[in-house]
């Protein structure tokens, strides 16, 4: 097993056999666990590593950082620390039982062994270990079958409470399912049915929902993922009157297909939250004040809620850049909104204009500014107040209207337009 190890990217290596070294001078013992140790196993890239270490990793972590002089952050209540190499972080968790003092609350903790924190964890492909102790360095520790589970593609649960305990282990089950293309062992998937059928969802903190619904939707192809979970809860727990049906799922499809071009086109505009516009085609069926509900509930981010609020207060107003029209009025408005929207109402529409305009709008339009400043207002004898504002917002409709280049040329038209100004207000 050791050769698994192998695949972990290089600057973890050299620092996971310090550590091996430092927790057998130490004390202490520590192991790989959770996902990347599937991963490993499944040859997958890793990115992220988690070590959990009996008796506690709060010292280990402090022990670790003191040798290579560097930060380390520790979280009393859950007995956790994390350690910084650089670009790079490694997090370390006491062994640890977690007790949920009720229904999707977060857990209450206490230390325990290996066996016994492996065991609290959701599915037997996730509750492998490696060890990274000296007597037997890259030996692979399988409790609870886990190994026999990913031959077999099978996603089960450790213990029957599992959902109950930890009712975001449902999204969880359905990420893994179709991540690897796995099955739900059946004993599994009749509990997770029976925690479905009690409600167990709804008594999951909110933000722990959006968080594992974050996941799934950043997942390469979350179209398949979301009509998994419709089948199976109905996303009743987003809203009780969602319903998802073919429109949703061609829409969803074609914002996928609107992002790659996106990317492909545009790669110098900025990067998409592309999780948003599938959250957003998801709900957008949804009353406004429904979907102010929900994103209220859920808790996401100001300005994540902002951009998911304007693709539905805007989807009709689109129609305005529907028909041939000048840039201008293209610009004015497109510019205010989120990148996020304009490439879902690009995959919204079919309408040939606006698919026309959106990508004029990211050509051309997008990054155009005037070269002129005040400064060079104030040159042209123009006295500095309030016209400013007309001036500029007169001279960038022209700019974009007449595809005016150069400063120059700017100047020029900035002059024509003071003069009429001054013609109808004398004085300015
Ligand atoms: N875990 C759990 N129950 C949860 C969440 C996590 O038991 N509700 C455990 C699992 O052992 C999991 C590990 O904590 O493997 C790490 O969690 P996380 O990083 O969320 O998942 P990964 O398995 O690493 O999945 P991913 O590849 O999506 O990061």
């Amino acid at each position: 097993m050791e050769r698994k190890l192998k695949k972990i990217p290089k600057h973890f290596q050299e620092i996971l056999k310090v550590a091996s070294r430092i927790a057998a001078r130490s004390g202490f013992k520590i192991y790989l666990v959770g996902g990347v140790v599937r991963d490993l196993i499944l040859g997958k890239a890793i990115f992220d590593l988690d070590i959990v270490v009996e008796p506690d990793a709060i010292g280990f972590a402090q022990t670790l950082a003191q040798h290579f002089k560097t930060k380390f952050r520790r979280h009393h209540t859950f007995g956790t620390a994390t350690v910084y190499f650089g670009k790079y972080k490694i997090d370390f968790a006491t062994a640890r039982k977690e007790h949920y003092p009720h229904w999707g609350a977060l857990p209450k903790v206490s230390p325990v062994t290996l066996k016994e924190d492996l065991f609290r964890r959701d599915f037997t492909i996730n509750a492998m270990a490696l060890s990274l102790n000296k007597k037997d360095y890259g030996q692979i520790i399988d409790f609870y079958n886990g190994l026999t589970d990913l031959r077999k593609g099978l996603i089960r649960i450790l213990h029957p409470d599992s959902f109950l305990e930890d009712p975001t282990r449902i999204l969880r089950a359905i990420r893994f399912e179709q991540r690897f293309s796995f099955k739900i062992e059946k004993n599994t998937y009749n509990l997770m049915k029976e925690a479905l059928k009690v409600g167990a969802i709804r008594f999951v903190h909110a933000h722990r929902l959006r968080d594992e619904i974050i996941l799934i939707l950043k997942e390469p192809q979350p179209y398949r993922y979301i009509k998994r979970l419709d089948k199976l809860t109905k996303l009743s727990f987003i809203d009780d009157r969602l319903r998802l049906n073919l429109a949703t799922y061609q829409l969803l499809a074609r914002v996928k297909k609107a992002i790659t071009s996106y990317k492909k086109r545009f790669k110098k505009h900025r990067k998409l939250d592309e999780w948003l516009l599938y959250l957003a085609a998801v709900v957008i069926n949804l009353g406004q004040e429904r979907i102010v509900k929900f994103l209220q509930r859920f808790d996401l981010r100001k300005g994540e809620k902002i951009r998911i609020l304007s693709i539905k207060e805007n989807l009709k107003k689109v129609k305005r850049i529907g028909k041939k029209t000048t840039p201008y009025v293209v610009y004015q408005f497109l510019n205010p909104l989120s990148f996020e929207a304009i490439v879902f109402f690009y995959a919204y529409y079919n309408q040939k204009m606006i698919k026309k305009n959106i990508e004029l709008f990211f050509d051309e339009l997008a990054k155009v500014r005037l070269k002129t400043k005040g400064g060079d207002l104030s040159k042209l004898g123009i006295k500095p107040g309030t016209i400013y504002t007309r001036v500029f917002e007169k001279l960038l409709k022209a700019k974009l209207n007449k595809g005016l280049k150069t400063k120059q040329e700017e100047l020029k038209e900035a002059a024509k337009i003071f003069q009429r100004a001054t013609k109808k207000e004398p004085g300015l």
